[in-house]
């Protein structure tokens, strides 16, 4: 894993953007695995800024609530549209999020893995983490989902996200995620992680071994990773 230590979120946000910039002068017809939360904004703003040419490039993103309607101000496709798909022009056919509003949720999650696939599959993934270790929302467990699947939010993950809703009881028990392969399936990843809040996950995926109480571990198997971090993220090692 190759660490970038960054003085503020501003150069995280910028490093971030450049690898995309890069990743879609090299390719493209690059295909481009997203992330929501807090740590990519800084990354859409610039990204936006930069004028680059998506008509070409397909996205994924890594997951969304369940249930929620897209118009939910809360939903990650709504995230989405704010903060990237309505700067840039990419094309609507080339943007995929998993359905939060599918009532066969079996076959979303299927149909998913199955357009990954037919696009050539990622070329970049983009991840934020949880406070508890997650990526995308595969939760810490006694074992983890492979595929794209429905997960039940852990209540450290519902209090943590609570901040963006009303109250805690608006937040969606459930969400539909990319699963670990779905997501070490990409041929590189960048892990962005800001704030002392996430000083507890960094550090365990620098040292521990790869457990399942800790699913960002699980990147340790993948030949390209590169984590894109803040001082108060990565600590005093
Ligand atoms: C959510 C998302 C994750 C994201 C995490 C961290 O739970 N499902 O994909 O990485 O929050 O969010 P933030 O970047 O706001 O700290």
């Amino acid at each position: 894993m190759r660490i970038i230590l960054c003085d503020s979120y501003k150069e995280i946000s910028d490093r971030a953007a450049e690898l995309i910039c890069a990743q879609i002068t090299l390719k493209p017809d690059c295909v481009l695995g997203l992330a929501t939360g807090s740590s990519p904004i800084g990354m859409y703003d610039r990204l936006a800024e930069m004028n680059l040419d998506f008509s070409g490039v397909t996205t994924f993103n890594l997951d969304e609530y369940y249930p929620i309607k897209r118009d939910n101000d809360q939903s990650y496709y709504y995230f989405m549209q704010k903060h990237l798909y309505s700067r840039v022009n990419l094309r609507p056919e080339n943007i995929h999020i998993p359905s939060g509003e599918c009532t066969d949720v079996e076959r979303e999650c299927r149909e998913y893995e199955e357009k990954i696939q037919a696009s050539g599959g990622i070329d970049l993934q983009v991840l934020g983490i949880g406070m508890n270790g997650h990526i995308g929302f595969n939760e810490p467990d006694d074992s983890l989902n492979t595929k794209t699947h429905l997960t039940d939010l852990t209540e450290s993950t519902i209090t943590a996200n609570s901040r963006f809703f009303d109250s805690e009881d608006d937040v969606p028990k459930q969400a539909i995620t990319m699963g670990i392969s779905t997501i070490l399936s990409a041929k590189k990843i960048i892990l962005l992680a800001s704030g002392k809040e996430k000083r507890h996950a960094i550090s365990a995926l620098l040292r521990d071994e790869i457990n399942t109480e800790i699913p960002a571990t699980m990147l340790k198997v993948h030949p390209d990773v590169v984590l894109i971090c803040d001082r108060e993220a990565y600590g005093d090692k």
